[in-house]
């Protein structure tokens, strides 16, 4: 099927499996998969059961490394430079778990981070007996300056490694990742950026933001199938940078290394290239522009619908902006719950700074009358909880 000639919104959603009375407004979470990529996925499956032996001997390694070199050149950066993971959290655990610190060492990250990334960080310091320290990001009101501001103010001679996300999560910001990283590399500190949803949100070029680490997913913005994940490692780490699961690739490099953790169903990685393939036919600039515009206007729908401001400028936002309502943080999970309960609506409501914010995404699947229904059911919640 010419999925260029599909209109995007309702028209374009039976590409997808998802459930037609529900109001799916959390792609960012896990993403969502269209049924070619996962056609493709099933295609590879066979392709290994047809002779097991001749598929993980001799055909495998070729075909991963042909995906890799796709992936890699569709984000400005060289095959051999990336590896396939799991998932972000995969990847983020084989670089920290990497590391080699010492007592006394600092290692930052924000306020904003990941709270699964926030753990495993808590974790490598405490057995090493470092210091997790946190840059304060300004927000809401938050701008590129502030945001510098902040991670300048905590590197010290004893930081050994800086985290940061090039789009936060509970908070949908976009990072200058850019700037951040050259700041850091100026006092010698190397990066590690958790672009877990930046793949398919923003147009990336690896290379030229400079970092050490970069750590992304294809099963987000980039609708590949789940638990495909990537990790780019510049040349510079590569040799003292290991999978957390050590295999017969040990000693053979970091290619070596990572293709090889075990008997695995590779058939997630394999198919990454019908997710490019597919993500190009809609258009890869078509796709932001479309998702961009949606999650803006309907940013300033509900947040004017909703009493509240807007926390950040349009430019630091990507396909997801997360808007406060006027309850209170405990609420967040009944505020969510009564979405889904009463009107199949699935998004996030996050507690954040003492209220409870909701973050939308936009995904070509999605279209302005969603967020009209969104903004009616949050009033129609709020109102209920006033007559209490
Ligand atoms: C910023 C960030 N980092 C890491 C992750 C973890 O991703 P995964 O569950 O695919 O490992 C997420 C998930 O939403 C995220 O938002």
């Amino acid at each position: 099927m010419n999925t260029s000639r599909l209109k995007f919104g309702k028209s374009i959603r039976s590409q997808w499996l998802l459930e037609e009375d529900v109001i799916f407004l959390n792609h960012g979470s896990y993403g969502a998969t269209p049924r070619v990529v996962l056609e493709a996925q099933a295609e590879w499956r066979l392709r290994l059961e047809c002779q097991p032996v001749r598929f993980m001997r001799r055909e495998l390694i070729p075909a991963l490394r042909a995906a890799a070199t796709e992936l890699a050149a569709f984000m400005g950066a060289r095959g051999e430079d990336l590896v396939f993971v799991d998932n972000a959290t995969t990847g983020i655990n084989a670089v920290l778990r990497s590391l080699v610190l010492a007592p006394g060492d600092e290692v930052v990250a924000t306020d904003h981070t990941y709270g699964a990334v926030r753990k495993t960080l808590i974790f490598v310091c405490d057995r090493a007996g470092a210091q997790l320290v946190e840059a304060v990001l300004p927000f809401p009101g938050t701008d590129d300056a502030g945001i510098v501001d902040a991670v300048a103010r905590t590197l010290s001679p004893k930081t050994r490694l800086v985290v940061l996300d090039h789009v936060t999560s509970p908070s949908a910001l976009i990072l200058p990742v850019e700037r951040l990283v050259q700041l850091c590399r100026e006092r010698g500190v190397p990066v590690l950026v958790d672009g877990a949803h930046a793949l398919g949100m923003l147009p990336l070029a690896l290379e030229r933001i400079g970092a050490d680490w970069y750590v992304g997913n294809c099963h987000k913005w980039m609708c590949a199938s789940k638990g495909c994940g990537f990790l780019w490692a510049s040349p510079r780490v590569q040799s003292s940078t290991h999978p957390t699961v050590i295999s017969h690739g040990l000693g053979e490099g970091y290619l070596g290394e990572f293709d090889w953790t075990g008997t695995r169903d590779f058939s997630t990685w394999l198919s990454v290239t019908a997710a490019l393939a597919f993500h190009r036919s809609l258009g890869p600039e078509t796709v932001r522009t479309y998702n961009h515009e949606l999650v803006v206007w309907a940013r300033d729908l509900l947040a004017q619908s909703w009493g509240t401001e807007p926390c950040a400028p349009e430019r630091l936002l990507g396909s997801m902006a997360v808007i406060r309502t006027d309850r209170p943080a405990q609420e967040a999970e009944a505020l969510h719950d009564y979405l889904w309960d009463r009107h199949r609506i699935e998004v996030p409501v996050i507690p954040l700074v003492g209220a409870a914010w909701i973050r939308i995404s936009a995904q070509v699947y999605n279209e302005s009358e969603e967020y009209r229904q969104l903004a009616a059911a949050v009033n129609e919640y709020r109102l209920s909880e006033c007559r209490k």
